[in-house]
C-alpha cells in the first residue's frame, strides 16, 4: 500500500510553544529571541521542522488562539523583523519554521469583529456568524462551547440584538468561511507569511470551518459537561480546496488539527485537495497498556493509508498532559513511548520538553491562568541548572518538578539522558529509509510486546516495547532480507546494549529498534 503514498514530509516536527520556551526580556513569557538563541541546540538535537503555537497580536485570552492581528507579532513575542530574522536562521541551519494558523476564529478585539458587531448593516457583519434569538429568547441552538465548561457557544450582544457564535470563549468569535471575503482574507494571511518564508503552518482546528449555513441543533453537543461536540461537516473540504491552492501556489504545507476521534475522518481531510496531513491524537488517549496501543496504532495507520494519505503521531502537545505524567511519572515509559513515536509509519510531532523527560508543573490554584486548565504541560522549559533556569525573569507559570536536574545543559553532558536519547533516536531515523518512508506491519510476538516491522527495498527495523508488567523474552522472526541472521539493538531506550546483538529479553518499560545483522560487541 505504501508504494502508492509517499509522505509529503520526510522530517519530524518539533513544537514550540512560545511563552514557554525561553524567555530574553525579562517579562516571564518566552518569546522570538529565544528560540533564536536555542537554534543550534534544535539543530543537534535533529529535528527538522519547528511548529511555534501562535506569535501574532493578541489579547491572550486564550494565550494566542485569539488573534487581533493576523500579520504582526505580539510585542510579549518580539517584532515582525524578530519573526524575519528567526526564519532565516532556521533556514541557514535546515530547519523549517511552521506557523500556527487559526482558520476557525478570531479574537473579540480584531478590526474584523470590532467592524462586523457594529451595526448589522456593516460590510463585515457577515465575516461572522451572527443569528436571531430562539423564539425563547435563547442561543438559536444546543451548541455548547469547548470552554469554560458549561456555556452555550453563543452570546447576545446587546446593541445589535443577536447573538454571534464562539465554540471557544466568547472573546473567541467563529469566522464564517462561506463569506468568501472572509475566506479571501484568511488566504491572504497564509500569503503574508509564506512570502515572509515561512514553510507550513499547523492549521486550529480546522474541522471546525464548514458548517451547516442552518445551524440547527446537534445531538453531538448534548453530550454531558466537559465532553465537547465534535462537527465534521462536508463544506469544510470546500474550504480546504481554497486553502490548498494557496500553499501549492507558495509550495507551504499543512497539517491541520482536525480533532475527531475517528482516525478515517481525520484521513478524509487530507488529500492533494485538502490537508496533507492531519493530526491523529489516539496515542494521547492511550493508556500504558500493549493492546490499547496495537489497536489505536494499528486502526489509524490502516485508515490514513486506506485512503492514500499518509499518517501522523502526537504523544503530547500545549492541550495535554505530557506523556510522563500520564505514564504515572514513568521516565523508563516516556523514554520508550519516545521510541515507538519516532519509528512508528507518519510524521511524528514532539512537543518541546517531552525530549528533556519533563512532567507537568503542580499548578498551585492562585497560578492557574488557563481557562481550559491546561496549566501544567505549559511550564517553561528549564535550560541550565542555576536557580531561575536560563529565565530573565520569574516565568508566567512554575516550572515543572526536578527542573534542575532535567535541565537541558545537564541532560546535553550526560549521554545517558532522555535528551540524548532522543538526538540518537532522531539520527536513526533520518539514515534508515525504512523508518522515513517504510512499509509497516504489526507484529503479533506476545501480549504485552508492542511490535512492529518497518522496510523499505533492502532496509528493515524492527521496533518492540514491552508495555506489560514483567520482564520477558521474545521469539524475534528473521529479517526478511537475512534470513538466519540475529538483530542487532540499533536504539534501545535505557541505551544499554546498543551495537549488541539482541538477546530476546526486554525488561519491563523498555523499548529497542532492531536492524539486521550481528552486533559488533
Ligand atoms: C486548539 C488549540 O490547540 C488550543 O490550545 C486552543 O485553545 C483551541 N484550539 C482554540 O483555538
Amino acid at each position: 500500500m505504501s508504494d502508492r503514498v509517499q509522505p509529503p514530509f520526510d522530517g519530524v516536527v518539533y513544537q514550540i510553544y512560545p511563552r514557554s520556551f525561553r524567555d530574553t526580556d525579562g517579562d516571564g513569557v518566552g518569546d522570538l529571541e529565544g528560540i533564536r538563541r536555542h537554534l543550534d541546540h534544535l539543530a543537534w538535537l535533529g529535528v527538522d521542522a519547528v511548529w511555534l503555537s501562535p506569535i501574532y497580536r493578541s489579547p491572550m485570552a486564550d494565550f494566542g488562539y485569539d488573534v487581533a492581528d493576523h500579520t504582526d507579532v505580539d510585542p510579549l513575542f518580539g517584532t515582525l523583523e524578530d519573526a524575519d530574522r528567526l526564519i532565516a536562521e532556521a533556514h541557514e541551519r535546515g530547519l523549517q519554521v511552521w506557523l500556527d494558523f487559526v482558520p476557525n476564529h478570531t479574537s473579540d478585539q480584531h478590526p474584523w469583529f470590532q467592524a462586523s458587531r457594529s451595526s448589522r448593516d456593516d460590510p463585515k457583519r457577515s465575516w461572522y456568524v451572527w443569528r436571531d434569538p430562539a423564539p425563547d429568547g435563547g442561543p438559536p441552538n444546543n451548541w455548547m462551547a469547548h470552554f469554560p465548561p458549561d456555556r452555550p457557544a453563543w452570546t447576545y450582544d446587546e446593541p445589535t440584538g443577536q447573538y454571534y457564535l464562539h465554540q471557544f470563549l466568547p472573546q473567541q468569535p467563529d469566522v464564517d468561511w462561506d463569506e468568501p471575503e472572509l475566506a479571501a482574507a484568511m488566504h491572504d494571511v497564509l500569503r503574508f507569511w509564506l512570502e515572509r518564508g515561512v514553510d507550513g503552518f499547523r492549521a486550529d482546528v480546522v474541522h471546525l470551518i464548514g458548517r451547516d449555513p442552518d445551524y440547527p441543533d446537534d445531538p453531538e453537543h448534548l453530550l454531558p459537561a466537559g465532553r465537547a461536540g465534535y462537527h465534521d461537516h462536508p463544506r469544510t473540504l470546500e474550504h480546504l480546496r481554497g486553502i490548498r491552492a494557496v500553499m501549492e501556489a507558495h509550495g507551504g504545507l499543512m497539517v491541520g488539527e482536525v480533532n475527531l476521534p475517528d482516525p478515517s475522518r481525520v484521513a478524509a481531510h487530507v488529500g492533494p485537495e485538502a490537508l496533507h496531513l492531519g493530526f491523529y491524537f489516539g496515542l494521547i488517549g492511550a493508556p500504558w497498556d500493549a493492546a490499547a496501543w496495537r489497536e489505536v496504532i494499528g486502526d489509524a495507520d490502516a485508515a490514513f493509508l486506506a485512503q492514500g494519505a499518509w499518517p501522523t503521531w502526537v504523544l503530547g502537545n500545549h492541550d495535554s498532559p505530557r506523556p510522563r505524567t500520564r505514564f504515572g511519572g514513568s521516565e523508563a515509559r516516556a523514554r520508550s513511548a519516545a521510541v515507538v513515536l519516532l519509528t512508528l509509519r507518519g510524521v511524528p510531532f514532539v512537543y518541546a520538553g517531552d525530549e528533556l523527560g519533563l512532567e507537568d508543573a503542580e499548578v498551585p490554584d492562585d497560578r492557574v491562568v488557563d481557562p481550559g486548565g491546561r496549566d501544567g504541560c505549559r511550564a517553561p522549559l528549564p535550560w541550565v541548572p542555576d536557580e531561575g533556569h536560563g529565565w530573565a525573569g520569574e516565568p508566567w507559570l512554575p516550572f515543572a518538578p526536578d527542573a534542575a536536574a532535567r535541565a537541558v545543559a545537564v541532560q546535553r553532558d550526560d549521554p545517558s539522558s532522555v535528551l540524548h536519547l532522543h538526538r540518537r533516536l532522531l539520527a536513526h531515523r533520518r539514515d534508515s529509509p525504512a523508518l522515513v518512508r517504510g512499509d509497516q506491519g504489526l507484529l503479533d510476538l506476545h501480549p504485552e510486546v508492542l511490535a512492529f516491522h518497518r522496510t523499505f527495498a533492502a532496509d528493515e527495523r524492527l521496533v518492540l516495547c514491552n508495555l506489560g508488567d514483567d520482564d520477558l523474552e521474545v521469539d524475534l522472526p528473521d529479517p526478511a532480507n537475512d534470513p538466519g541472521a540475529p538483530w542487532t539493538i540499533a536504539v534501545a531506550s535505557d541505551g544499554a546494549g546498543e551495537g549488541a546483538t539482541f538477546s530476546g529479553r526486554l525488561a519491563r518499560d523498555h523499548a529497542v529498534v532492531l536492524a539486521p545483522g550481528s552486533g559488533s560487541r
